[in-house]
């Protein structure tokens, strides 16, 4: 009988999915972020089904002597060595569209939150400063008319540009491939071939790219240097798009008014400067947490590890990545 590692606790309606084709074992919290303690005990098993905070790196897929597949509960995969896993023969599974809207909601979310202020004017209410309305306390960003510069224009960027769109915003991105004439029209979009002119022209920005060589610290001081004072910005795509010393730097020195982010560069930790940033909202890497996208990550997931034990054909396996 196959065996199938689940490295943290997920909704039990995928672990009763994952049990028609193998013996499942779920790790207790936490005890695989270690690549140490993978690759003790990835040896006895089929199929992997891990989080965005396991590192699959080469030494880990090297120890799983009778692995096929390693499926990921994100879309995002860059915890996984990918190029190693084929070259071993390994089959790598994502979870791409389930969690799209989740991620639209909370970058929107996020958005009116820091251009309304919400995190400052909370700490005030609770610390007992709040008086009485006050006519020029806690103004904010009106979001009609201004632009949200998105880098990254998948599945997510597009589905916060139709959100901003309702909220009266213009859409520009940067992105490794210019949009179909049909979706810039859908969606008004201007496209910049040079993210830092995209930085210079609008008032939010938001990062929603994959993790790769060509985005690692792809904010950093040169990128800051060109936004304007009164620019907020997103990141609910991975920690080390940024450089998280610049961006603490241009935070304290007003230099930008904001920034929301989801995720950070050596997660669980936090930079200490981000952590006394003003106008800062730092969230537990929690985009895609609804209940509903949740379950329907991990079904996706482990619909791929079922497929792959039951030798069927990759091109039957939608959610594979290719070599
Ligand atoms: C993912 O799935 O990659 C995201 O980080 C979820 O928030």
């Amino acid at each position: 009988m196959a065996k199938i590692l689940v490295t943290e606790p997920i909704p039990e309606i995928v672990i009763e999915c994952l049990s028609k084709a193998g013996e499942v074992v779920v790790g207790e919290k936490g005890f695989y972020q270690s690549p140490e303690n993978l690759i003790n005990n990835i040896g006895e098993f089929d199929a992997l089904l891990c989080m965005l905070s396991n590192p699959v790196n080469e030494s880990v897929l090297k120890a799983a002597h009778d692995l096929k597949i390693v499926a990921n509960f994100a879309v995002g995969y860059n915890n996984i060595n990918v190029k190693a896993a084929h070259k071993l023969g390994i089959k790598v599974a994502n979870t791409p569209d389930v969690l799209t809207e989740a991620c639209g909601d909370f970058a929107m979310g996020l958005l009116l939150a820091l251009s309304r202020r919400f995190i400052d004017a909370e700490a005030y209410l609770r610390a007992g400063k709040f008086k009485g309305w006050e006519p020029l306390g806690f103004l904010g960003m009106e979001l009609r008319n201004k632009t949200l510069g998105i880098i990254g224009m998948g599945r997510i960027g597009q589905a916060f540009a139709q959100r901003a769109r309702a909220f009266g915003m213009k859409i520009a991105y940067h992105n490794r491939s210019r949009l179909s004439n049909q979706l810039e029209n859908e969606l008004q979009a201007t496209y910049y071939a040079d993210h830092l002119e995209l930085g210079e022209a609008c008032d939010v920005i938001s990062l929603n790219c994959p993790l790769t060589e060509e985005t690692h610290h792809l904010v950093d001081q040169n990128f800051l240097g060109k936004l304007r004072p009164h620019v907020l910005l997103i990141n609910i795509s991975r920690g080390a798009v940024i450089d998280e010393e610049a961006l603490a730097q241009s935070l304290h020195n007003k230099k930008i008014a904001g920034a929301a982010l989801d995720v950070f560069e050596h997660e669980p930790e936090i930079h200490p400067t981000l952590l006394t940033a003003p106008n800062t909202l730092l969230l537990p890497h929690i985009a895609s947490a609804t209940f509903e996208t949740r379950e329907a990550i991990g079904m996706l997931a482990a619909e791929a590890i079922v497929a792959v034990l039951e030798g069927k054909a990759d091109k039957e396996i939608p959610n594979l990545i290719h070599p």
